[in-house]
């Protein structure tokens, strides 16, 4: 990674502008909270998964990701599926969980990469949930979980490609801002569907 640079880096861009918004959603979401049973989790990743469902598939569907990024091993929708299935949904009632309408614009490969900086970032934090969840609920991979651990020992390596990725794109000063939009988008408008879901603590 180039620490070179005379301009702060995307990432550092991106990391000032949302940390509010992460701290913020992170106090909000219930994985710590004493209620957290298996109903309330069932429903947050249900939750997630109304989330994640559109904007996963607008992602690919605009194909705004230039070839570079390991974009296919990135989704994360069938593990989000697996995971409610274990929690005993059938496919049928998976199909008709509600999704979220109020989605980031991704209009642009900029917007692209500001939504999947916040989807990317979140398998970080992923690892502590993960853990919780296993203490708490005593849910692992197979029985629940496998999203909070979605790319499994490949967490760091999948992290430090896509900061590669954002590093090498040497965006302009417009671009950034339309990148760091999109995330800070992405964060606000997740937190206002979970909160729609009531899910939220
Ligand atoms: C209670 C829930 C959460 C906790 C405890 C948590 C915790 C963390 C931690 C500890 C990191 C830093 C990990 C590291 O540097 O190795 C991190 C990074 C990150 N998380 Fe979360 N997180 C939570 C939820 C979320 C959610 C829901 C999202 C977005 C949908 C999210 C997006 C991100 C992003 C984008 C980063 C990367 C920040 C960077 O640039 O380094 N997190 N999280």
């Amino acid at each position: 990674m180039s620490s070179a640079a005379p301009h702060p880096s995307l990432i550092q861009a991106l990391r000032t502008e949302t940390a509010t918004l992460h701290i913020a959603l992170e106090k909000r979401l219930p994985f710590f909270s004493e209620r957290l049973d298996l109903a309330l989790y069932r429903r947050l990743m249900a939750a997630y998964y109304g989330f994640y469902q559109p904007l996963e598939q607008r992602l690919h569907v605009l194909a705004l990701i230039p070839t570079g990024l390991d974009q296919s091993l990135r989704v994360k929708l069938p593990v989000l599926r697996a995971d409610l299935t274990a929690l005993g949904l059938d496919d049928a009632a998976i199909d008709a969980l509600p999704t979220c309408q109020a989605l980031p614009r991704i209009d642009s490969r900029a917007a692209a990469l500001g939504v999947s900086y916040v989807l990317e970032g979140a398998t970080l934090g992923g690892q502590i949930l993960r853990r919780r969840v296993a203490e708490q609920l005593g849910l692992d991979a197979s029985s629940g979980a496998a999203f909070l651990d979605v790319y499994g020992e490949f967490t760091g390596r999948r992290w430090k490609d896509f900061l590669q990725y954002l590093d090498d794109r040497n965006l302009d000063q417009a671009q950034t801002l339309e990148v760091t939009n999109a995330a800070k988008a992405t964060f606000t408008y997740f937190e206002h569907w979970l909160d729609s879901q009531e899910v939220l603590l």
